[in-house]
């Protein structure tokens, strides 16, 4: 059954929408099982940027079938928005090249004004959210009194709504927040409803099942990254799903044996969005400079990204709970003008070194990376198509973190672009 997952290693922002993209070419299914709004996937083709929220990163190619599995929670007027987006740009002419499962959670604007609420109430301690309503659409989920996306189509929505809404109306009274209006979100709705009903389907884990049957590739596209996962990441300062390779089943609905690719998505340095420890954080102009050669600013909030060397420690940590089989590292060009290069290799706390990633916030936030420096290539690799052509700094710095991961690197990307990427066949030249 050839199932390839695509899984952010990091804290997101990695790369995954770009390498989904660039694996469509040999595929005919995109699945998105996990998170909501809150993530921003970026593809760039031919010079032209397109930001994707909901919708999977496959939708530019006109062959591949687009699902969202019932393990996401949708927000209807960004899905909205971002379909007319892309049907401006002479995307998505066909409706049924995008599937909605009927069983997505649904993100309405309460949920919004909950996240903005819980945030400036925490203060000091806020977790950074995007904002987009995520943790509390996945709150409901779990306390079973979700509006999902079949919901929007029944005779019954706005007295859903109402109920859902009393509630939520306590909690925004009690942050001080204006109330919101049953009537109002449902009008809004009456709005937009039409155009969604063409992307209805009832089970998304049957289509997944006859793409199975007819021996067609499917790639499970992740959102965020794994230290943000609500189980297994920097909890309290993670999103509100499981965001390792695990979650694929359960958002999808399919069986382990499903998946026989889990590749990593691997920035070739750290960033972080949001509060939260970071070990390798560089506060100082080796930080701006990563920031600014690898313009790692929000795709979803505009937000600047915290930038750093890359944590192998965290990586190996990753690479245990995800079980990965193959690399792909992102973004090397943005070191290109570099002298020497950052990796942490291990920590030390209070004297003694840590190989493994510990579980404690608190040793987190006061350990001290220990690095490895590794000289640069000063050389423009943008243009580079083939891993011999790379400078053997290059290639050192690639293979060092073969090693430490004990993973091959399989996909090499040396720009935003499309076109800008290779693979690194399995001879190591
Ligand atoms: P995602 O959330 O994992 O899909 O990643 P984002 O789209 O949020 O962030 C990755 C950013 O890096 C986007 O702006 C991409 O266009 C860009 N990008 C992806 N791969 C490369 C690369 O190899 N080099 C450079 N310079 N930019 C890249
Ligand atoms: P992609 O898929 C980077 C972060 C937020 C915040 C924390 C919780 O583009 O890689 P949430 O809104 O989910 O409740 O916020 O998680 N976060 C991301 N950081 N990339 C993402 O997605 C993210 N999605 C959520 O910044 O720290
Ligand atoms: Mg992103």
């Amino acid at each position: 059954m050839p199932g390839t997952l695509v899984v952010g290693s990091q804290w997101g922002d990695e790369g995954k929408g770009k390498v989904i993209d660039v694996l469509c070419a040999k595929s005919h299914l995109v699945v998105r099982y996990q998170g909501g709004p809150n993530a921003g996937h970026t593809l760039v083709v031919d010079g032209k940027k397109t930001v994707l929220h909901l919708i999977p990163s496959g939708i530019l190619h006109n062959h591949i079938q687009c699902l969202i599995a019932n393990g996401v929670v949708v927000d209807p007027f960004t899905i909205h928005q971002e379909i007319q987006g892309l049907k401006n740009n002479g995307y998505l002419m066909d409706n049924r090249q995008l599937r909605i499962s009927d069983h997505c959670t649904m993100i309405l604007p309460y949920h919004r004004a909950l996240d903005a609420a819980r945030e400036e109430a925490k203060g000091k301690l806020k977790i950074g959210t995007t904002g987009k309503g995520v943790g509390p659409a996945y709150e409901d989920r779990a306390a079973r009194k979700a509006l999902v996306f079949k919901d929007l189509f029944s005779r019954n929505l706005k007295e859903k709504i109402e109920i859902a809404i009393a509630e939520k109306n306590v909690l925004l009274k009690h942050y001080g927040k204006a109330e919101q209006n049953a009537t109002e979100i449902y009008n809004q709705l009456q709005e937009i409803i039409p155009q969604l009903e063409p992307f209805r389907v009832a089970d998304t884990s049957l289509l997944i099942h006859e793409a199975q049957e007819a021996k067609k590739n499917i790639l499970f596209e992740g959102a965020q990254g794994t230290m943000l996962d609500i189980l297994h990441g920097t909890y309290p300062y993670v999103t509100s799903s499981n965001t390792i390779a695990g979650s694929c089943f359960t958002g999808s609905g399919i069986g382990p044996k499903s998946v026989d690719k889990v590749i990593a998505i691997t920035k070739a340095y750290a960033t972080r969005v949001g509060s939260g420890p970071f070990p390798t954080e560089l506060e100082d102009e080796t930080g701006e400079f990563l920031q600014k050669e690898g313009n790692e600013f929000g795709s979803t909030t505009g937000r600047a990204r915290r930038c750093g060397w890359l944590d192998l420690v965290a990586l190996r940590y990753s690479y245990r709970v995800n079980g990965v089989s193959e690399t792909a590292m992102m973004k090397l060009d943005c070191l290109s003008k570099l002298e020497n290069i950052g990796i942490c290799t291990s920590y030390r706390y209070k004297g003694i070194e840590l190989k493994d990633f510990p579980s404690d916030l608190e040793i987190l936030e006061n350990l001290e990376p220990v690095y490895e420096y590794l000289p640069g290539w000063q050389e423009d690799i943008g243009g580079v198509k083939r891993f011999s052509d790379l400078p053997e700094n290059c290639k050192r710095y690639i293979q060092r973190i073969e090693e430490e991961t004990a993973t091959p690197v399989r996909f090499v990307s040396v720009g935003p672009g499309r076109e800008q990427s290779f693979n690194k066949t399995k001879s190591r030249s």
